[in-house]
């Protein structure tokens, strides 16, 4: 997500902060910013674009100053520009903030402080905190920003990690963390503040890190940390020993496993602030009227690799919730067909990046045909979410290995939820069947949890299998979907040769191909299906090929029937596809580990394919 960082001490505040900043530059952003006292006046400088660009700000009006904030975005709430870039600042010019994560409620938070006479100059969901921030102070605060931190700290719902400057408390900076990371670096005489590990181990090796809920007043030297109550906690300096470059990846030895483990918080923070306290969808952002959507009758989605893939499973869902006709191409053939599009229609694009070339050009055909278009993109302020009539954002944060899987899952959690909505409005589901699915989809981040810490086993399969050759993923209905994004994952990781097939297609083709040296994995999860899936297993070990059986926890069907069995927590049949790719994912990666292979940057390919 979004970098913070902050420093306080005899140093130049503008070069530690820009060279913090710096370190957090691995995980992309828009834009960037720093808020600095300046003789006791607040200074903030800010600039779309990179911290490069944000230094040669600096450079020209140098500062020579001692205390400050800074912070890199990634856009969610609001376009990539100036205006819309962090610190913010209270009305009066005198407080200023940084922060990470979502603010629920920022819509009627926003109402009642312009209400109160707070002008906001951005779209950002941040810009609350600083005037709730600047209120407090003025009010029951009086004066005291800890104690107005703590006030507005309060107030607010969701996950954030916040820094703050003002001019009414000198000599500290405060910072909060709820749900979203935050670590205070302690020097000699100097402390430092980042989100994120690497941005202060060139200067100290001794770190906190902030739990939920902790407050601190930060010092030149010295911390006092609090709870959201005030009361005093105390949290060990842990001493860091990893170099930088593992310390960027989380002390993991590769982004691919770190994703995988983000996985959890990247479904929770796509479905944070979209389910109501009733469990049905919240729909606003994406700024379409209910009579728009309800007129539409027909879905097309496009998108390439593993979006398409995502996109698979997105058509089984929506067909299935809101009885809507799906069609799913590849963003390459698309504007080659000549589709058959027409005005009841949506052209939904589906683009990690936003920048893919052909999905791009796909999403230009369907605009140009008066089609109305929707993407689903991972990185706001892309060339995708620009030219979409509308938005509905996977908010996995930046994904850095090459292969895509967070961004994958996340893909998932929209197009779900884009199903629910449009099954309520054209009346496929009533209130309770929503709730129901959305009660569902919540378990999801829990339900990974429990696959990632039992991740011995597959870790152990991985290492086994490392050195065969030909891998089969086959399942049925959502599994069927499921397993092209899991064979895409092996091949292009491992470089092994790995093919994914609807079990019921074996026996036209793929049979032929079947023998001892090859690792067929089928995932049977689906409860009409599991039979059926079943016995297309049994017709694969019968000519020699060893089979792990992925299954939910509980079916003991399988005993006997097939060589080892992974095991996903029992969950309606809706959520197999979240539940079977993780392992596949961890599976990849260990036995590519194993391989020594250059898992982040798999050999021919890029992480960003802006060319046709
Ligand atoms: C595979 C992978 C690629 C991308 C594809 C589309 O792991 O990452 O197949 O999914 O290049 O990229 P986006 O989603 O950025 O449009």
């Amino acid at each position: 997500m979004c970098g913070i960082v902050g420093y306080l001490g005899p140093r130049s505040a503008t070069g530690v902060l820009l060279d913090e900043l710096s370190r957090l530059e691995y995980r992309g952003y828009d834009s960037a910013g720093l808020a600095v006292l300046d003789r006791g006046r607040l200074r903030v400088v800010k600039t779309v674009g990179k911290v490069r660009a944000l230094a040669a700000l600096v450079e020209r009006d140098p500062l020579d100053v001692h205390l400050g904030i800074g912070h890199t975005r990634w856009a969610t709430h609001g376009r990539p520009s100036t205006p819309n870039a962090h610190p913010h600042v209270s009305t009066a010019g005198d407080l200023a903030v940084v922060h990470n994560g979502i603010i629920e409620n920022h819509a009627e938070l926003r109402a009642r402080l312009t209400a109160g006479g707070a002008v906001f100059v951005s779209e950002t969901d941040t810009e609350v905190i600083a005037h709730l921030l600047a209120a407090k102070l003025a009010g029951p605060a009086a004066g005291d920003v800890g104690r107005a931190l703590l006030l507005a700290a309060a107030e607010l719902r969701g996950a954030f990690a916040v820094a703050v400057v003002a001019e009414a408390a000198p000599d500290c900076l405060y910072v909060v963390r709820q749900q979203s990371p935050l670590v205070i670096g302690l020097g000699e005489g100097e402390t430092f503040i980042a989100s994120d590990i690497p941005a202060v181990l060139p200067y100290t090796r001794s770190v906190i890190v902030l739990e939920d809920g902790d407050v601190a007043c930060v010092r030149a030297g010295s911390v006092m940390l609090s709870n959201l109550a005030g009361e005093s906690v105390e949290r060990p300096a842990r001493h860091i020993d990893w170099d930088i470059h593992a310390a960027e990846k989380g002390g993991y030895e590769h982004f691919m496993l770190k994703e995988i483990e983000e996985i959890p918080a990247a479904v929770a923070q796509t479905l944070r602030g979209r389910i109501d306290p009733a469990g049905q969808v919240v729909a606003a952002e994406l700024g379409l009227s209910d009579e728009r959507l309800r007129a539409v009758r027909r879905l097309s989605i496009v998108a390439c690799g593993t979006s398409y893939y995502a996109a698979m499973v997105g058509k089984a869902v929506i067909e299935k919730l809101a009885r809507l006709p799906v069609e799913v191409d590849l963003a390459s053939e698309f504007r080659y067909r000549s589709p058959i599009l027409s005005d009841d229609q949506m052209v939904i694009a589906v683009s990690q990046s936003g920048e893919t070339a052909d999905t791009l050009a796909a999403l230009r055909e369907a605009k140009r045909r008066g089609v109305l278009t929707l993407g689903v993109v991972n990185v706001i302020g892309s060339s995708l979410s620009r030219e979409a009539d509308a938005n509905w954002p996977t908010w996995a944060g930046p994904e850095i290995c090459v292969a895509s899987t967070k961004a994958y899952v996340t893909q998932l959690v929209a197009l779900y939820l884009l199903a629910l909505h449009l099954a309520r409005l054209n009346g496929a589901l009533d209130d309770a069947g929503v709730a129901e699915v959305t009660t569902a989809l919540s378990t999801v981040p829990a339900l990974l949890e429990q696959i990632l810490a039992e991740r011995e086993q597959i870790a152990d399969m991985g290492r086994r299998y490392a050195h065969w050759e030909h891998f089969f993923y086959l399942g049925r209905g959502l599994d069927a979907a499921s397993s092209l994004e899991c064979a895409l994952k092996l091949k292009e990781i491992s470089y092994k040769r790995a093919e994914a097939y609807a079990a019921g297609e074996l026996k036209h083709g793929p049979l032929a191909l079947m023998t001892p040296e090859v690792l067929v994995f089928g995932l049977a999860t689906q409860r009409e299906l599991v039979d059926k899936t079943l016995s297309n297993l049994q017709e694969v070990a019968a000519r020699g090929a060893r089979v792990i059986g992925v299954v939910r926890a509980g079916d003991n069907v399988v005993t006997g029937q097939v060589d080892e069995v992974i095991r996903v927590p029992d969950a309606d049949d809706l959520l197999m596809p979240f539940l079977t790719v993780v392992p596949a994912y961890l599976f990849t990666y260990y036995l590519s580990a194993a391989l020594g292979r250059e898992i982040d940057q798999p050999r021919n390919l890029a992480k960003s394919v802006t060319v046709e």
